[in-house]
């Protein structure tokens, strides 16, 4: 027996301005069932997670919510666990990159860059930066707005243009100004900290740490690309690696640089160092409880000790460059391997927004009584070792769910057990050969289960286990037990078929175990065995052995569910939803739909459920095929973590009294948190506020709700 490995495994830090998506829970559900193959092969493992708390926009987003920074993520943090647990994610710590551990480490990672004996490896430059005089702090890129220098078109983010697609400098837009306060922003000179990347040094380091096979073939290839000298879309050439910005000045939240007042590490520079802080804090908390278990020193010494983070295809620059060269440079170990997945969709939608996910709600998912492990098999039904995105498809979960989980795997568990009970005491009994070459074929498979398991190709795994299932299958129709049990002297044929089926099943179950634990621990009690490892795979139970009374141990998908998980909701619907708000309060009746009598009252807490804010209205179409609609592009002043500006799709039913011209430019207020309702021309994603007479018909008109002037776009209404 080999010793058991030391693993330390990590999933990406979510940004602490959201609740969890689908896309981080999918995340979790990959590096989960690695981890737990891990732990049924006997290794160590020590799996973390933490929350990325720093940098400008959830400092923003903080301030917009009244609430500091701290108070803020904390607040995200406690809902975390709900998610976590629901669906079974086996974290042995969830930390935050604002806790005492993080700053510390992140403060020493950088003296030790800085102060190498052979040449530091940070250097300081002067910048010429926008700066908000108002706000009184530099902008970052995605804050400034202007005209655009090329197509003239106003309100263009201070990167790239939306109209006309023109990339340039936030230097370059014709009357800038900030999307905080409005000021036109100054130009200021800053003194600014970089990592020198470009470093001969750093090159050859990272030229091979990222090219010597160990990352899949097609991040190495994109990596690559990196370290040449390249041609950029908009003609000009770079020159490989250049050196990378790491500081930031305040106001800032997040780690103030050693030796550098008023200086802040960017957030990226201190996001994963989070990993180790978390380790450490586990680590920490550990020892207090058990004075045998190694110190966060001594467990990072450990040569042997593996290192593994799991992210996302749109982080890899800074887990295959920065991150190691990080930790190198400073005198530790770079990572042993990142495995890179790629993007979720729902239902052939877009690629979800990074702050703000659609289609598939995970909580919603819980609360509708869904049970999580059908979403672990189907995404591990998908999950490769390639870096590739994967679709959700609500109609391909159900059939994969029901028809293979359930209907090839779990019935051979239900079809045995009853007979085994009644006829046979609980007792199993012997086994005949051709049972036995099933046995052992399926037993036979443990190496290369394990093998695919290793190498993340979850999907592989589960065709494989199906394959084997239908073999078990046709067994039970060529024996049918049912049948046995009627005729007269088939008493030892059933009990050797009943006893190959779960003998069978307890194998397919080992193999399942990493993606469905629940499950597997419910086989384990039902069986009366320890829990299952994957050197389980290599034995039976043996005639004689005593089983449990079979209970389900899951349930078919009902489509009903999913017509629940993925219903847009619509205007009748809004009006029950807060009407129900008010019966919740307190108040008996509902109000009546599209009445203009007077409301129940409703506490002020029932209001603050209603995201009212100021959008401007940035476009606003005909919509070809109706006679009533508008479409207004609205922007409530939304950016994605990428910077870009987001705008909403919005139909709005005002056609009769507007024509798109008169709304262009104007400013009005929308409901920004009704759920997206998807209509016959796509989808709207919230609702402008209008007012019109009880009898409409009577009193024609429809009049669009406009803010006094000096509202800004994001504004809350209340
Ligand atoms: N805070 C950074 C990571 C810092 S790591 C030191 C970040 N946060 S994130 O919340 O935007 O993303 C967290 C992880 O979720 C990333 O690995 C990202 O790739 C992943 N995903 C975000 N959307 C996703 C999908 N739609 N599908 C799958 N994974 C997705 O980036
Ligand atoms: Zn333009």
């Amino acid at each position: 027996m080999t010793a058991p490995r030391q693993l330390f495994v990590t999933t990406a830090l979510p940004y602490a301005n959201g609740n969890f998506h689908i896309g981080h829970i999918m995340e979790y559900i990959q590096a989960d069932i690695w981890v737990r193959f891990q732990r049924m092969q006997g290794n160590a493992v020590n799996f973390v997670g933490a929350d990325d708390t720093h940098g400008a926009p959830i400092m923003i987003a903080a301030e917009k919510a009244g609430k500091t920074p701290q108070q803020f993520v904390a607040d995200i943090a406690a809902g975390r666990k709900q998610y976590l647990d629901g669906f079974h994610i086996s974290f042995d710590n969830w930390h935050s990159t604002d806790a005492p551990e993080n700053h510390e480490l992140a403060r020493q990672i950088y003296c030790d860059l800085r102060d190498r004996a052979d040449g530091s490896l940070i250097e300081t430059k002067t910048i010429e930066q926008f700066f908000d005089p108002e706000k009184n702090m530099f902008l970052p890129d995605r804050y400034i707005k202007g005209e655009c220098p090329k197509c003239h078109s106003k309100d263009q983010y201070g990167d790239n243009c939306e109209n006309c697609g023109a990339v340039y400098a936030p230097t370059d837009l014709i009357n800038p100004f900030s999307t905080l306060s409005g000021a036109r922003p100054e130009l200021k000179n800053s003194e600014h900290f970089f990592f020198k990347l470009s470093d001969p040094r750093c090159v050859e380091f990272l030229e091979k740490w990222t090219q010597d096979g160990k990352l899949q073939p097609e991040v190495a290839n994109k990596v690559k690309e990196w370290f040449s000298v390249r041609t950029n879309p908009d003609g000009s050439t770079s020159e490989g690696l250049g050196d990378w910005d790491i500081s930031r000045d305040a106001p800032y939240f997040g780690v103030e640089i050693p030796d550098a007042p008023g200086k802040y590490f960017y957030v990226w520079l201190d996001a994963p160092v989070g990993y180790l802080a978390s380790l450490k804090n586990l680590l920490d908390k550990r020892s207090v409880i058990d004075p045998q278990s190694p110190s966060y020193e001594a467990y990072m010494a450990n040569l042997n000790l593996e290192q593994y983070h799991f992210i996302g295809k749109d982080i890899v620059t800074f887990h295959t460059l920065f991150w190691p060269a990080m930790l190198h440079f400073s005198g530790r170990k770079a990572p042993t391997n990142i495995f890179v997945h790629g993007f979720l969709t729902v239902n052939n939608g877009e690629k979800m927004s990074k702050s703000r996910g659609t289609g598939l709600d995970p909580l919603k998912y819980l609360s509708l009584g869904m049970n999580p492990e059908w979403l672990r098999y189907y995404l591990a039904a998908k999950l490769s070792a390639r870096n590739e995105d994967i679709d959700f498809n609500a109609d391909d979960f159900m059939a994969r769910v029901n028809s293979d989980l359930v209907g090839k795997y779990i019935n051979i568990a239900s079809r045995a057990a009853g007979f085994l009970a009644k006829k046979f005491d609980h007792k199993l009994g012997a086994i005949s050969d051709d049972g036995r070459q099933l046995i052992s074929l399926i037993s036979s498979q443990k190496e290369s289960m394990a093998e695919l398991y290793e190498t993340r190709d979850f999907g592989k795994v589960l065709r494989e286990t199906m394959l084997l299932a239908d073999r078990v299958n046709v067994y039970v129709d060529a024996n049918k037990p049912w049948e046995l049990a009627k005729k007269e002297g088939m008493e030892a044929r059933l009990h050797d078929v009943c006893t190959v089926c779960i003998e069978a099943f307890r194998l397919l179950t080992i193999y399942l175990k990493p993606v469905l634990p629940q499950l597997a621990a419910g086989v384990e009690q039902f069986l009366k065995t320890a829990p299952f490892t994957i050197q389980d795979a290599a034995t039976q139970l043996g005639a004689g052995h005593g089983i449990g009374d079979y209970v389900h141990l899951m349930q078919r998908v009902d489509s009903k569910q999913l017509d629940a998980l993925f219903e847009v909701i619509n205007m009748p619907l809004a009006v029950e939803l807060i009407a129900s708000i008010a019966i919740k309060s307190g108040v008996k009746a509902a109000p009546e739909a599209a009445s203009d009598a007077k409301s129940e009252i409703i506490t002020i807490d029932d209001f603050a459920k209603i995201d009212l804010r100021i959008a401007k209205i940035v476009n606003c179409e005909a919509v070809e095929g109706s006679t009533k609609l508008l479409r207004l592009t609205l922007d409530v002043g939304e950016v994605d973590d990428a910077g870009q500006a987001k705008t909403r799709n919005v139909f709005s039913g005002v056609a009769s009294s507007y024509a798109p011209a008169d709304l262009i430019g104007k400013h009005t207020v929308m409901v920004a948190n009704l759920a997206p309702r998807k209509m016959k021309f796509g989808m709207s994603d919230g609702m402008v506020l209008a007012a019109s007479a009880a009898d409409e018909k009577a009193q024609p008109g429809i009049y669009v709700l406009e803010p006094m002037v000096g509202a800004l776009p994001g504004m809350r209404v209340k």
